[in-house]
């Protein structure tokens, strides 16, 4: 019979062997391909030392096609818990020096038990995709276990924050897991996602296509929104995804953390006044403001690739994190289109998830027009930005710094989709079209087209009208925006809302 000092020195060695994966042959190949092990991207991931390891021994138990004869250390997932920044998280990452990081029946229940455990807590969940998808050999039992993932997925949207990070390849119907969740991150020129590859593709098509031109981590961020955030290597992954994480609370119970950040709320920045072009056809870059009006310049924004005329980003205004959704009119003059539309709407469902205020800059001359977007659906994609305004209960203080016109105005959270406080700045002009579209239509054929065009700018391209009916709560200076945004927030900090009960609504989709 065994000693018990035999028997530790048996489980040391059997922990030993799981910690080598897929061994040093295959350590060297994922080295050399410019990824880091599974092991290594948590150690980067977490605080240092805070990594607690769980199903270290769980096996597969598939018998198909020599499977019985393939050992599988960690069943080629590293699963568990650790802090960042001293916060609890959740997380697993996928070894692909074991058996490509294939997704098999135990596979997947080391996911599902991490899944659960991060949804009763209440703590984020990270995972590091790395996998040659469905593990073949396993059939249905493989696609079971994806299906068990995608409804814990969905059971947990809007409880805790889930994000993605896709460190090598995700294909097939393995990208619905991270579709699913909240954040994808992507690596360039090492991580791909697709439904089908390149060799499907080519056979039932005859498109040809690289991996990389297909489902690289740029074509998602920047051509089909897919992924949120793009990193040069794993290194630098981890560390965004810290930074992420330093914005959002544990879950929709909680609070987002509060930073001490050390920049004067009453901030004035007399540059503010003169950002503006007089001629309001003039663009200026819109991040330049937010970088003037949050806490010390720093923002983090979300889908910084993918269309560009609206910007969505974290921020804090005096430790407090808030969601910024803003116009941008140096692309595209800031119309909103179907891109723009996607974009902000689930920025915006996910800051009221999670109970983070929303900042909306707005300088929008409208949606915009022609046949492409009219065929795409602008209108049920435009749609779902009033839905998801309309429907948020966070604090919501809208900024009008210029062009304010017609539906626009109100699908970038105008007082009647339930603003708490607009501001405006004195270059505001709220009007329910621009003025030469205006003259087109009410001027047309008057032979004092010109001057009465001159008038409805005096009187409509400005903040005054909205204000006299009370859609403005202020006029303010530019300069002195950080610190009114600072103190709307301040007083909108106990808001509670309540809403009519329901299952849930029906967002235009
Ligand atoms: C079983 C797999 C595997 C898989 C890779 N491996 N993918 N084993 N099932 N899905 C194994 C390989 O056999 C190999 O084993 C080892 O992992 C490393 O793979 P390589 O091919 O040597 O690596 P590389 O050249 O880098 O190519 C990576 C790859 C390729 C592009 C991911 O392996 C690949 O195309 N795999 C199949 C991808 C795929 O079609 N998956 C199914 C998608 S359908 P050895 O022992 O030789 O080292 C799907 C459905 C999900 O996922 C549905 C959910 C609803």
């Amino acid at each position: 019979m065994a000693t018990v000092q035999e028997k530790i020195n048996h489980l040391k060695k059997a922990r030993e062997k799981v910690i080598h994966g897929g061994g040093a042959k295959r350590i060297e190949k994922q080295h050399a391909s410019g990824k880091l092990t599974a092991r290594e991207r948590i150690e980067k991931l977490l605080d240092p030392g805070t990594f607690v390891e769980l199903d270290q021994f769980v096996k597969h138990r598939c018998t198909n096609f020599g499977m019985e004869n393939t050992e599988a250390p960690g069943e080629g997932v590293v699963t568990g818990y650790g802090t960042v920044d001293g916060r609890l998280v959740y997380v697993f990452a996928q070894d692909f020096t074991v058996i490509g990081g294939s997704l098999g029946e135990m596979h997947a229940a080391k996911i599902v038990k991490v899944q659960d455990l991060a949804l009763k807590m209440g703590a984020p969940l990270i995972g590091l995709n790395d996998s040659g998808g469905a593990r073949i050999q396993e059939a249905v039992d493989a696609l079971s276990g994806y299906g068990k993932i995608f409804y814990r997925n969905t059971l947990a949207s809007g409880v805790i924050p889930q994000i993605s990070v896709i460190m090598g390849p995700c294909a097939g119907g393995a990208v619905y897991s991270p579709a699913l969740t909240d954040f994808i991150f992507m690596v360039k020129n090492t991580s791909q996602m697709f439904i089908t590859g390149p060799q499907v593709i080519k056979s039932v098509t005859a498109e040809e296509v690289t991996a990389e031109e297909l489902g690289g981590a740029m074509t998602h961020n920047s051509t089909s929104g897919v992924a949120h955030f793009a990193a040069e290597n794993d290194d630098d992954c981890m560390q965004k995804v810290r930074c992420l994480l330093s914005f959002l609370p544990s879950n929709n119970l909680e609070e987002a953390p509060i930073l001490a950040t050390g920049d004067d709320p009453d901030r004035i920045e007399p540059e503010l006044n003169t950002i503006m072009p007089d001629n309001s056809n003039q663009p200026y870059d819109m991040k330049q403001v937010i970088q003037m009006i949050v806490d010390n310049g720093e923002f983090y924004e979300v889908h910084g690739h993918y269309a560009a005329n609206i910007i969505t980003c974290f921020a804090r205004f005096d430790g407090q994190t808030a969601g910024i959704i803003a116009n941008q009119p140096s692309v595209m003059a800031g119309c909103l289109d179907i891109n723009a539309s996607d974009k902000a709407a689930r920025f915006i469902r996910f800051c009221d998830a999670f109970n983070i205020p929303l900042v909306n800059i707005v300088d929008v001359p409208g949606f915009l027009p022609g046949t492409a977007q009219e065929y795409g659906g602008i209108i049920r994609h435009g749609a779902k930005m009033l839905y998801a305004y309309s429907e948020a209960t966070v604090p919501k203080v809208t900024l009008i710094t210029r062009k304010a016109y017609g539906g626009s105005y109100l699908a970038m959270c105008s007082q009647d989709l339930g603003a708490d406080q607009v501001l405006a700045w004195p270059s505001a002009e709220i009007a329910v079209m621009g003025p030469a579209g205006a003259a087109n239509i009410i001027f047309r054929g008057d032979p004092e087209v010109e001057t009465k065009t001159a008038q409805y700018v005096e009187e409509f391209a400005t903040p005054y009208k909205a204000a006299e009916r009370g859609f403005v709560d202020q006029v303010i200076e530019p300069s002195e925006t950080r610190p009114r945004i600072i103190t709307a927030l301040a007083m909108l900090a106990s808001k509670r809302e309540a809403r009519p009960h329901k299952k849930h609504g029906n967002i235009p989709l």
